[in-house]
């Protein structure tokens, strides 16, 4: 089982990755855990380019970085993992490319990246998909807690931009993408999210 956590930059998506990680291990569940972009040896080499505050990455680059940094990882690691009976949690998935990338910097438009990503994955969608959602004000403010790579310096208006992307992305796709309140407390959060996970895990 393939699952992501997405959300913008500051939503807390880490915090919840572990909590939700501790659950799974504790209800006997083989987990990993892997972040995007990177993951692979190949995929990390493309993260420092992607992060490299000094490079000007132009856009459509950006967008066809971070997409051969997931075609990596997940031939090389998420399909070996999920063929094995692997839970696999994701930092990230191709919506944070539909976001960032699609919303964000305005490079592509949702149809024409839904099918990009299919080729990318080779049709390997998440099974569920946790959006934290965070105001891009408090986003903003938590990042500044630690010193800003070259994505996180994109400033307010390109996070309320994605964020907006994010919020499309749910209403098409409400299926396989829950929105979670990413500003409640996060013991609550985590509940929320094990609540909803725990009928769908199989075995
Ligand atoms: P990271 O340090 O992993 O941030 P976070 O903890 O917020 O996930 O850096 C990843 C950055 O790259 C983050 O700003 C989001 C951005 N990103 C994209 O723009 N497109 C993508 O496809 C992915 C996977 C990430």
């Amino acid at each position: 089982m393939l699952i992501s956590f997405e959300g913008i930059d500051g939503c807390g998506k880490s915090t919840q990755i572990g909590r939700i990680r501790d659950r799974l291990v504790a209800a006997g569940f083989g987990v990993d855990l892997v972040r995007e972009p990177g993951g692979t040896p190949v995929s990390e080499r493309i993260r420092e380019l992607l992060l490299d505050d000094s490079l000007h990455v132009d856009p459509l680059s950006e967008l066809l970085l971070f997409s051969a940094a997931r075609a990596q990882l997940v031939r090389e690691r998420i399909r070996p993992l999920l063929a094995k009976g692997r839970v696999v949690l994701c930092d990230r998935f191709f919506d944070s490319t539909t976001a960032y990338q699609g919303g964000g910097r305005g490079v592509a438009d949702p149809e024409w990246l839904d099918a990009f990503h299919r080729r990318v994955t080779g049709g390997l969608a998440p099974d569920r998909t946790y959006l934290l959602v965070v105001s891009p004000r408090v986003g903003a403010a938590r990042r500044t807690e630690r010193a800003a790579d070259r994505m996180e310096q994109a400033g307010e208006a390109f996070l309320e931009r994605v964020d907006a992307a994010y919020r499309v992305l749910a209403a098409a796709e409400p299926e396989r993408i829950m929105l979670v309140d990413g500003e409640a407390d996060p013991g609550v959060i985590a509940e929320r999210i094990w609540a909803d996970l725990a009928p769908r895990l199989s075995g």
